[in-house]
């Protein structure tokens, strides 16, 4: 039997006003004038989103539509996945929304988490729901993802979303690079004709970060997409106006694969062991953020960077399913 945990209360939030100053990144190395990096504030701007996303939710009870209702699974008791659908579980309730933690012990059989699924699938309370990942070694987590009503993935996991994402339909995004792209966008970076590289190829953020930067109606970007097996991938760097490590490992990016004056976006979260934290560990992420905020014009921290968005853009998927926006 699941533990099942619902709320529907909302909470207040900030207003943030971002820079809405056009910024260019540079297109060739030594611009940057040495003036400190602006740092791209994610949790403020999170902040803000969610206040819209909350006054849209107040126009829909004023025209008699209940709350979005979003659902959430969450298998074993993973530190880090407990964190996030923790702070999943808190934005519903700062945007007005009806949240479900439903949650297993890792010993639930893959058919006996199919069923939740479906039962989720069939629920007409529920406008989307997520399944937290890594799930246990033995569930095959590509049968869970294609087993989502696409209707209601608002991750953007399911290959139905993925491919309407890639040739342009409207389709859930995945809630990271969706965020990227929004953070750029508010905080003005010029994205079109300028050359990104994406460190990192995974399907929740390097694939999809790819195909978003590089489409019209995206960045509008020249994109590189390197990875592990990469060998270029320092003199690469070197050449994009933005770039966005989102490779897994800590501190990947150094100062010396950086032009100056390039715009650097970190969606790495690795916990690593920090006697001096209550908790024992920090997050680091991806970038050598010390050595390189010097260089770039802009750069986001971890924490308080990328993060922040991707749980914000999860909630505008939601409110979008609640609207029944990208399928009649
Ligand atoms: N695990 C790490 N990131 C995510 C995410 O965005 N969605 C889900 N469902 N699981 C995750």
């Amino acid at each position: 039997m699941a533990q099942t945990t619902t709320n529907n209360f909302s909470t207040d939030t900030p207003q943030v006003t971002p820079p809405s100053q056009e910024h260019t990144p540079p297109t060739h190395a030594g611009v940057s004038g040495g003036e400190a990096a602006t740092l791209i504030d994610g949790k403020a701007t999170a902040a803000a989103i969610k206040a819209e996303i909350k006054a849209a939710v107040a126009a829909m009870a004023a025209t008699g539509h209940r709350a979005p209702h979003l659902a959430a699974i969450l298998v074993g008791h993973d530190g880090g996945s407990e964190t996030y659908v923790a702070n999943k579980v808190r934005a519903c309730a700062e945007c007005g929304f009806r949240s479900t933690l439903l949650r297993f012990e890792d010993t639930i059989s893959e058919a006996e988490l199919l069923r939740e699924v479906a039962r989720l699938n069939a629920d007409p309370e529920v406008d989307g729901f997520i399944v937290q990942l890594p799930l246990p070694r033995h569930i095959d987590e590509q049968h869970v993802i294609e087993a989502i009503d696409p209707r209601k993935d608002v991750d953007g996991f399911h290959p139905v979303n993925v491919g309407r994402m890639a040739v342009g339909l409207p389709a859930f995004v995945s809630a990271t690079p969706k965020g990227i792209l929004e953070l750029l966008r508010r905080y003005g970076v010029h994205t079109s004709g300028s050359k990104c590289v994406i460190l990192g190829r995974s399907n929740i953020v390097g694939r999809p970060m790819a195909q978003l930067m590089s489409s019209k109606q995206g960045g509008d970007a020249t994109v590189c997409v390197c990875h592990s097996h990469s060998s270029q991938l320092a003199d690469e760097c070197r050449t994009a106006d933005i770039i966005i490590a989102a490779i897994g490992r800590p501190a990947f990016l150094k100062a010396d694969m950086v032009k100056p004056g390039a715009v650097i976006i970190d969606v790495g979260t690795t916990r690593v062991p920090d006697a001096s934290r209550p908790r024992g560990f920090r997050l680091q992420g991806d970038v050598d953020f010390e050595a390189v905020a010097p260089i770039a014009s802009m750069i986001t921290p971890v924490p308080g960077g990328v993060g922040p968005m991707t749980i914000c853009m999860l909630m505008q998927n939601t409110l979008a399913a609640a609207r029944r926006e990208y399928y009649a």
